[in-house]
């Protein structure tokens, strides 16, 4: 099978497609064939070993001191059973599946091994690409305004970094949650943001987030440029400031009303965004979509920061 390969750190060009042997499934796991694949911001940034401050060597640890240990990125990812190893009753070759691959990646390939616990039923109603594309934003988001905001009707929510695959995913789901939502993104995406669900739209090529002079009970900033103290300028009494990017300083020092930190890869979330698809509530934004064969170029699309959306790769070719 055909797989998004690379045996360094580096640029985009450090990724080639490569001929790779099948995976062979072992006991509880399902061999997926993979239809619609993102690639994250998260891909890039293993792929350049670009990690927040602080983190590179914990991150090095955990993908590779030297050199990448999984060679094959890709965690979000939608397809079709293929087959499934010994054990695995829940799932049936043919089935429509998606899920997450955590840390062992991979879906950047024709084919992909994983548990049977990290799939889900993919709805019909749910193109792959979508599903696929919906994943990381669509998690993070949910796990940030729902989890550690507790964001309830009638809340101001500033989402700053409304288009790309995190902000998109928040500014619906906010606005779905029963908030009132204010995005920030550059002037060609202020039309989309509004589309989502944001009430008052921000450009941030013409207003700097100091000169924001509304209060807000949530702050998510998806984009890295907000840090403890000016977030906090920006909370009412009681806010709530998440920080989806944060250096390492900023994550062991974080506490009371900042949020931050990794967020889970949990099935059960996974089913409730479907759900809020298939019934209208929730769109995923895809930016491009790329044959396997142009990884370089999803990678360079990925890396411009300026990506609105998801960018979707289609190692199945279909
Ligand atoms: N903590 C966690 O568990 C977790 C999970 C997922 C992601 N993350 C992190 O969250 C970050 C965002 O991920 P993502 O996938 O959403 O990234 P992304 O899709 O690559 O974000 C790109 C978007 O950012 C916008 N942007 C760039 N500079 C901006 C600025 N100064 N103000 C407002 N918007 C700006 C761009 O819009 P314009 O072109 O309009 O500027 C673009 O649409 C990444 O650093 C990722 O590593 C953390």
């Amino acid at each position: 099978m055909k797989a998004a390969v690379r045996d360094r750190y580096g640029p985009p060009q450090v990724v080639g497609i490569t001929e790779v042997p099948m995976p062979v499934t072992r006991k509880g796991e399902v061999l997926v064939r993979v239809q619609a694949a993102a690639l994250t911001a998260a891909d890039a940034r293993i792929r350049a070993a670009r990690f927040p401050r602080g983190f590179a060597p914990f991150a090095r640890l955990a993908f590779g001191v030297r050199r990448p240990r999984n060679k094959v990125l890709g965690s979000c990812f939608s397809g079709t059973v293929h087959s499934v190893g010994e054990g695995v009753a829940a799932f049936a070759p043919g089935d429509e599946v998606c899920g997450t691959t955590g840390i062992s990646m991979g879906a950047h390939a024709q084919y992909l091994r994983v548990p049977a616990g990290r799939i889900l039923s993919k709805p019909t109603a749910v193109h792959h690409r979508d599903a696929a594309g919906m994943l990381f934003g669509g998690t993070t988001a949910l796990h940030y305004l729902r989890d550690k905001a507790s964001l309830a009707s009638g809340a101001k929510v500033l989402v700053n970094g409304a288009s790309g695959a995190v902000g998109t995913n928040a500014v619906q789901l906010a606005a779905y949650l029963g908030g009132t939502v204010t995005g920030v993104t550059s002037t060609g995406n202020m039309d989309l943001v509004s589309a989502l669900g944001a009430r008052h739209v921000i450009d941030y090529t013409c207003t700097a987030l100091g000169e924001i002079a509304e209060r807000f009970d949530i702050v998510l900033d998806t984009v890295g440029n907000i840090n403890p103290s000016a977030g906090r300028t920006l909370l009412a009494h009681n806010g709530v400031l998440l920080l989806a990017v944060a250096n390492l300083r900023e994550t062991v020092t974080a506490h009371g009303n900042v949020k931050v930190g990794p967020a889970p890869e949990r099935v059960a979330d996974m089913g409730t965004l479907l759900e809020l698809m298939v019934n209208g509530h929730l769109v995923s934004v895809t930016d491009r979509v790329f044959d396997l064969a142009d990884i370089v170029q999803a990678h360079e699309r990925v890396d411009s920061g300026r990506k609105v959306g998801n960018v979707i790769i289609t190692p199945a070719g279909d």
